[in-house]
């Protein structure tokens, strides 16, 4: 199961992600979840308390061993590997985190995240990897780009998660990503809609898109805000709560792991 949740910023991809990851782990699922946006703070979302937040070192910073895998560094303009082996990454740098395997990818000092350069070609080479060929439940915290993501590794996409706030602007990235997915090969995509306040909030997502091209509506909840700046895991707070916040994440969950089971027929387009 390769699930992808990406959207405008701010609009609780974060959020979606870490307590997605933590009920799939309590529900026995072997999962990883990794940080694919370059403005990293998925840690504190999954439940990863601070000092150990701060001690993790985004692929992307590895440089000694980023050298050593490409070949890089070996004269100025060298060539290097395209074919990397990162098949290790998973088990030697991911941390457990409350029962789920935990990777930050980081983000390129230079270049941008279309360039050829050693960094990239591992991240590249990595999220390929997770998504081909490893057995785990892989929840990735993308941002709104799919830059990271080539065509054949798009396609090991098994559920693209777009989140959306009760708003125009994020609704207009929505679009503009599901385009972009639909060119990369992604087949299935679902909206999430957070912030919901009251039911003219639903209906703008419902006046957009296609029932079944929902998946589902997050309350908006002032504790979501009180968490992040304490740095809490809304996991931790809500598990088990009878909120709105834990009642609607448990649907959305059970809905992502019965789409997957269908191998999610009916694609919207
Ligand atoms: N349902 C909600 N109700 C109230 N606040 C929320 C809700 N969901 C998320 N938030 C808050 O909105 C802010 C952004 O959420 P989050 O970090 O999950 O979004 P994001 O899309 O990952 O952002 P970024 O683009 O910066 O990575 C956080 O302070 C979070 O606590
Ligand atoms: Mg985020």
């Amino acid at each position: 199961m390769k699930v992808a949740i990406v959207g405008k910023g701010g609009v609780g991809k974060t959020t979606v992600a870490g307590t997605l990851a933590r009920m799939l782990a309590d529900d026995g699922y072997r999962v990883m979840a990794i940080d694919a946006d370059p403005d990293a703070n998925l840690a504190s979302a999954l439940g990863c308390v601070p000092e150990i937040a701060r001690a993790i070192t985004p692929i992307a910073d590895m440089k000694d061993f980023i050298r050593e895998r490409t070949g890089s560094g070996e004269g100025f303009g060298g060539v290097f590997k395209l074919n990397p082996k990162v098949d290790d990454i998973p088990d030697k740098f991911s941390r457990d985190v409350e029962g789920v395997k935990f990777l930050v990818m980081g983000s390129l000092d230079t270049g941008g995240t279309g360039c050829l350069c050693p960094e990239n070609i591992v991240l590249r080479r990595f999220l390929e990897e997770v998504l081909e060929y490893r057995e785990e439940t892989v929840i990735l915290d993308m941002e709104a780009g799919l830059e990271h993501l080539g065509r054949g590794t798009a396609r090991a996409v098994d559920l693209l998660i777009i989140v959306v706030e009760p708003g125009q602007r994020s609704i207009e990235t929505a679009r503009a990503i599901m385009k972009l997915a639909t060119d990369l090969g992604i087949q299935s995509m679902r909206l999430v809609m957070n912030k919901v306040v009251d039911k003219a909030d639903a209906d703008l997502l419902t006046q957009n898109f296609k029932a079944d091209q929902i998946l589902g509506y997050i309350s908006y909840d002032r504790e979501l805000m009180r968490l992040d700046r304490e740095g809490q895991a809304p996991y931790d707070f809500f598990r088990n709560t009878d909120t709105s916040f834990f009642n609607e994440m448990k649907e959305i969950k059970g809905k992502v792991i019965d789409l997957i089971a269908e191998g999610v027929k009916g694609q919207p387009h």
